[in-house]
């Protein structure tokens, strides 16, 4: 049931070369269950891959990959406050909210057409203009690889940060999630304060967006901002913003009046990592094979025919002049395997 030396190449949106040492298609709990039970996956590390659009394989891995394409999209329920659907880890992300919305679902409009599965949306707690999967998340179902069992996990128990979740760390890694499920409240308002969305609905002339409008805004913004997977690989934005406390902000700020910054919750900043990486020159520049993308220097670009070492050395050279020129240490978005 498991392939030796499988290629990665074509399931990874950086395009980056690599095997896995031996590597399945889950396509159910049952078949998960079944590798655990006769002992399949009690030998070496498990890497999980999703829609693989936030990774970078770093060269061949000595791990059992396991590629996760679990379906199935339902409607569970609903009661006075929001409708409840659940899918499967497998189900491809930009679909998932196409579908929601057409079933005339407001809520994940915020979120449509971010590359990837549902499955990985709350381990990246994936987010997009001024919303996050954390916000319309209500649970999910995990199978632990350890015991077999499966659990099920609440909105606290996951432990959701900015690009953060339990599975990230330590505690979460033997976990797979299965299926997700959805809240999506019927008082349904637009979340349009961020300014990108807010001009491309003025250019559309829409005073009062329905779900489907803001989704087809979202849309356009991130066509014109981000490269195209079918043309160009990359892996969304590269690095995580900054968030600086407050002392620290108003240091930096004090030096460029101009950096584009988003205050937080909790009294720190969040700053642009693309306008600091571009101040360093980067923006559209390239090391070899690889480069900053040339409309939005926080997105890495393969230019074709890159390893992920040659990632790495872009990635550590751009934060080497980040920290640099402004003090600041940004830290990678994607998981590295
Ligand atoms: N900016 C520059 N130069 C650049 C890029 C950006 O000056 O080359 C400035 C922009 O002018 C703007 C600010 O930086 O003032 C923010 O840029 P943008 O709106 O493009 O968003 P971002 O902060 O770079 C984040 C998320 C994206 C998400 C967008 C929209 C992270 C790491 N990235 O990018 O998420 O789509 O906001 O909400 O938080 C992803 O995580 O893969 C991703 C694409």
């Amino acid at each position: 049931m498991l392939i030796p030396n499988a290629s990665l190449e074509a399931l990874n949106t950086l395009r980056l070369p690599g095997k896995a040492r031996r590597f399945a298609e889950i396509g159910s709990a049952e078949q998960l269950r079944r590798l655990i039970e006769v002992g399949e996956l009690s030998e070496g590390p498990i890497v999980i891959l999703g829609g693989g659009s936030n990774v970078v394989i770093s060269g061949d891995l000595e791990a059992t990959v396991l590629l996760i394409r679990i379906p199935g999209r339902e409607f569970v329920g609903e009661d006075a406050e929001a409708y409840y659907v659940r899918a499967g880890a497998g189900e491809d992300w930009p679909a998932f909210v196409e579908w929601t919305l057409e079933q005339g679902w407001g809520g994940l409009e915020n979120l449509a057409f971010i590359p990837g599965t549902v499955g990985a949306a709350p381990v990246q707690n994936i987010g997009a203009y001024g919303l996050e999967a954390k916000d319309r998340f209500l649970s999910l179902e995990a199978l632990d690889l350890d015991s077999g069992r499966t659990l099920s996990l609440d909105r606290g128990a996951c432990r959701f940060g900015y690009r953060e979740s339990l599975f990230k760390g330590e505690e979460g890694r033997g976990l797979v999630v299965i299926s997700v499920t959805f809240r999506l409240p019927k008082a349904w308002k637009p979340e349009i304060g961020y300014a990108d969305l807010g001009r491309e609905l003025d250019a559309m002339g829409v005073a009062e967006p329905t779900p489907l409008q803001v989704a087809q805004a979202v849309t356009a913004v991130r066509r014109r901002k981000l490269p195209d997977p079918l043309e160009i690989a990359s892996a969304g934005s590269f690095f995580k913003n900054p968030v600086l406390e407050t002392r620290t902000f108003e240091a930096l700020r004090d030096r460029f009046p101009q950096v584009p910054s988003y205050p937080q919750a909790d009294g720190r900043f969040k700053v642009a990592a693309g306008w600091l990486i571009e101040q360093c020159g980067w923006k559209g520049r390239s090391l070899g094979p690889v480069g900053m993308y040339a409309q939005q220097a926080l997105v890495l670009v393969n230019h074709g025919g890159a390893t992920g070492a040659e990632v790495l050395r872009l990635a550590e050279t751009v934060r080497a002049d980040v920290l640099s020129r402004f003090g600041i240490e940004l830290e990678m978005e994607p998981v590295v395997l």
